[in-house]
């Protein structure tokens, strides 16, 4: 089994792409690895084995190092999403979101180093017991799902105190400075979300890529009613951040009056938003670093503008 903290150590750029469903597949998996950073491809809860057998296989024809991220809720409901994933080979399988102890062993059996996003303290001593090779700390600011409670410094300078497993930073981290703040702290490398689901080689719509682009740091919201309302079954501790619009302005505050009164023509309307792209109404998964994402880039564009975290390390050390 490869060495995460060796992998992580040998990468050009400190990033792990985070693995986002509908938006991380095999283009963009490729094309980080390909610029010094990982690739990761996300597998959602509505994925098909035929869509993640294609996306994973474009990672690996790549012949980049790359990575999977799924979700435990979910895999219960079509195990063999799982058994493709690990016959793509990647080098790196994220367990997160639920129990990663029933599908560990089939991870390290092929070859995989195993990592699970934590969101609370309890949920990482949990993951250490469980046996994962390395944590991501996962902030409340970070976009998509996750816990929605601790922010990402508290929860990292918590978690290094743990463990002498890698210990990767996500939620927020999207610019030079940002990624310099979490390796100092002592993080491995940072888990890299919203600058990614952006940019060009992200399954993200143009239109979506637009709105996180002209959205401001304070312009997002961590709720639940998207999922009510498409009637997924997340468990509820698992919100999402996506960006305010319409839809969050008249429910985020009320999920238990939505979940009561949800009727299948609301259900069918948030559907159709996304297909149409209707952003008032459609779930756009983003943290609030959507507000230092300021225009369009490629993967490598978005790698480059990280690049000069070194110059703001060796700023900090006039304090040593
Ligand atoms: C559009 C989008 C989709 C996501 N989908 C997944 C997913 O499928 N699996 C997963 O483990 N995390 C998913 N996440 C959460 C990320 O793994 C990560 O926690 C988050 O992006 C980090 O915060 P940041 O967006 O501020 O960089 C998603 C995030 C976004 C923005």
């Amino acid at each position: 089994m490869p060495d995460l903290a060796a992998i992580l150590a040998d990468l050009r750029v400190p990033v792990v792409v985070a693995p986002m469903a509908g938006a991380a597949g095999g283009r963009l998996a490729a094309a980080v690895s390909a610029g010094g950073g990982l690739g990761m491809v996300g597998v959602g809860n509505v994925a098909t084995v035929d869509q993640v057998r294609a996306e994973c296989g474009t990672a690996a024809e790549s012949g980049q190092r790359f990575g999977i991220g799924l979700m435990c809720w979910s895999l219960p409901q079509n195990p063999a999403l799982l058994d493709v994933a690990l016959e793509s080979g990647p080098t790196v399988v994220s367990l997160s979101f639920g129990d990663p102890r029933p599908y560990l062993d089939a991870a390290h059996d092929a070859g995989a180093v195993v990592v699970a996003q934590v969101g609370t303290r309890t949920e990482a001593v949990d993951a250490l017991d469980a046996g994962v090779d390395g944590l991501v700390v996962r902030g409340s600011e970070g976009g998509g799902h996750g816990r929605g409670v601790v922010s990402t410094l508290p929860l990292l300078q918590q978690v290094l105190d743990l463990t002498d497993r890698p210990v990767l930073a996500g939620g927020g981290v999207a610019t030079a400075r940002g990624l310099a703040a979490v390796l100092a702290a002592g993080a491995s490398a940072a888990w890299v979300g919203t600058p990614f689901a952006a940019c060009a080689e992200s399954l993200f719509r143009p239109e979506l890529k637009d709105a996180v682009i002209a959205a401001d740091t304070d312009q997002t919201v961590y709720t639940r009613v998207f999922d009510i309302a498409q009637r997924f079954d997340w468990p509820e501790i698992y919100g999402g951040r996506a960006l305010a619009n319409a839809f969050t302005d008249r429910w985020a505050a009320h999920p238990d009056v939505l979940s009561e009164s949800l009727d299948d023509d609301l259900t069918a309307q948030i559907k159709q938003a996304r297909v149409d792209a209707d952003l008032s109404l459609a779930p756009v998964y983003a943290g609030e670093s959507a507000g230092l994402v300021d225009r369009a880039r490629t993967a490598a564009e978005v790698l480059a503008d990280f690049e000069p975290f070194r110059d703001h390390l060796r700023a900090a050390q006039r304090w040593t």
